[in-house]
């Protein structure tokens, strides 16, 4: 491939079926190593003007334009493209049209949950692993790997949210359970709603536990292993008397 040209794969999904189109993206200088989505933006310039996808920020702040580069679930505006990658939807959910899937059963799953009362105070003080967990985009990149959204069934009827958890929806409920402002008498709750979601399953696969954050939380240190330990360490402690 001549240097100031690039050959991708894109992955189209239509009328019930899936295909591959070749695009050869136009660089702009010899030393451009375009984005994905610089590349998803072209070719619907160019040659699919009705291709699908989604982005907002275009700064890695909106988490909207998660798309599998060669499989692997990547940010679209941040991920750069090499000759002959392909670009799909991300694996992990329904695909609508091209290179979009339809998100909405993930934060059904957390539907009520949030029942901090309101209160006019915002210097409360918050360890810091809260802050680290703030820094979610709602990208789902770590679906992937998850051995619990795997157990998902993906077309629930009804628009109801999926039976199963994932990294995602326990950081949601690790915050909540360290946030200052929750109150004691709802923690339980928490770790209840984490119970029915699957969170066992996390401590029998722990070790072998491949999941990935999108923009770098420790997952299984700041999310599940907390999460668990609420939930659990008292069956460890009672195993090691
Ligand atoms: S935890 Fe990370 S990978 Fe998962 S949705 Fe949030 S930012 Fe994306
Ligand atoms: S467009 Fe917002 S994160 Fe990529």
């Amino acid at each position: 491939m001549d240097s100031d040209k690039l050959k991708v794969r894109i992955k189209l999904f239509r009328d019930k079926k899936s295909f591959e189109v070749e695009y050869i993206y136009k660089k702009k200088s010899l030393n451009e190593r375009p984005m994905v989505l610089d590349v998803l933006l072209q070719a619907q310039e160019e040659k699919i003007d009705d291709l699908s996808f989604r982005y907002g920020c275009r700064a890695r702040n909106c988490g909207v334009c998660t798309v599998d580069i060669n499989g692997k679930p990547r940010l679209a505006c941040r991920a750069r493209v090499k000759d002959d990658d392909l670009i799909s939807p991300i694996s992990t959910l329904p695909v609508i049209k091209d290179l979009i899937v339809k998100r909405d059963g993930i934060p059904r799953q957390m539907i009520g949950y949030n029942r901090i009362p309101f209160k006019n105070n915002l210097n409360v003080e918050a360890e810091s692993s809260y802050h680290n967990l703030t820094a979610c985009i709602e990208c789902y990149a770590c679906l992937d790997g998850c051995p619990l959204h795997k157990k998902n069934n993906l077309e629930v009827k009804n628009n109801d949210a999926y039976s199963y958890g994932n990294p995602f929806s326990f950081l949601k409920l690790q915050r909540l359970y360290i946030d200052p402002l929750t109150p004691e008498e709802e923690k339980k709750g928490i770790i209840e709603k984490a119970k029915s979601l699957g969170l066992e399953t996390y401590k029998k696969e722990y070790k072998n536990l491949k999941i990935k954050c999108g923009v770098g939380i420790n997952l299984k240190d700041e999310v599940i292993k907390p999460l668990l330990n609420a939930a659990f360490s008292y069956q460890n402690e009672k195993k090691n008397k």
